[in-house]
């Protein structure tokens, strides 16, 4: 049991790699707030934490909004003292598209909820960190920002400002023994992944990502949790600022 005692915050945990994350990170004894918008999924993961014995709540949040992220951060003390682990994690995708087709909304949107969500999630935790002496915040990047493919840009770019969020925040809060790591994931078999190519049949998009990662497989949600398991865990004790590629080798 690796998180045993830990209280954890995971976002977008209704699908994909948050959901993962959640119950790998409860079946390793945390507790964990499984926040996201989609409000019966993400009871129903909740749900299925408590009835395998683990311990969990859902939180109704908007990652981009102020309010909803202080409401998070809330639960978490108001229900168990304390905060061990955020993992930033909810982001949407953007349809591979030249620039010239891409809108500034969608630009914006893309933005908000993939980039300031990491903004206002790790500033409203700080301080909580910070009052009980340490911390281990996780976000979730993208190979995209280390290796776009064509069409990737709005989308790849906001994954960059992530990674350089974390960076940045791994020198600020070092001293206060927080902890800020990214992970940046290959395309993984979730909802998300044929949302990048909406105009392509869902298994050959799946072929085409295959064919571009060495070691011949898409990532699975459980692939990327492990990394945030560890991440999260005291086994990172002496772990800040990095970027955890799990990504088949494509970034080689
Ligand atoms: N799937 C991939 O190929 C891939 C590759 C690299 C990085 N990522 C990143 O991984 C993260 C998780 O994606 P996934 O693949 O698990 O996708 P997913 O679609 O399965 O899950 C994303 C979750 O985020 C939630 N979400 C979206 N907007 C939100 C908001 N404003 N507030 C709260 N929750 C919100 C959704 O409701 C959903 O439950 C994202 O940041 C994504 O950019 C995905």
């Amino acid at each position: 049991m690796k998180l045993d005692g830990k209280v954890a915050i995971v976002t977008g945990a209704a699908s994909g790699i948050g959901q993962a994350s959640a119950e790998l990170f409860a079946k390793h004894g945390a507790q964990v707030v499984v926040a996201d918008l989609q409000v019966e999924k993400g009871e129903e993961v909740a749900r299925k934490i408590r009835d395998q014995g683990g311990s969990a709540v859902f939180q109704r949040t908007d990652v981009a909004e102020v309010q909803d992220i202080k409401d998070m951060v809330a639960r978490a003390v108001n229900k168990w003292g304390r905060v061990d682990v955020l993992y930033n994690n909810a982001g949407i995708a953007q349809p591979i598209r030249p620039i010239e087709e891409v809108s500034e909304d969608l630009f914006d949107r893309v933005m908000r909820i993939n980039v300031r969500s990491v903004f206002l999630g790790s500033k409203y935790v700080v301080p909580v960190m910070k009052q009980q002496g340490g911390g281990s915040i996780i976000n979730t990047a993208s190979i995209a920002a280390v290796k776009p493919r064509l069409g990737h840009n709005g989308y790849a770019a906001s994954k960059g400002a992530v990674i350089t969020l974390t960076k940045s925040l791994a020198s600020e809060l070092a001293s206060y023994k927080i902890r800020v790591n990214c992970i940046n994931p290959v395309a993984v078999d979730t909802p998300m992944a044929p949302e990048f190519q909406p105009d392509v049949d869902v298994n050959a998009a799946k072929e085409s990502y295959k064919q571009t990662i060495p070691l011949g497989r898409m990532a699975s949600p459980l692939d990327i949790a492990r990394g945030a398991l560890y991440l999260a865990s005291d086994d990172a004790e002496l772990v800040t600022g990095i970027e955890l590629n799990i990504d088949g080798g494509r970034a080689l």
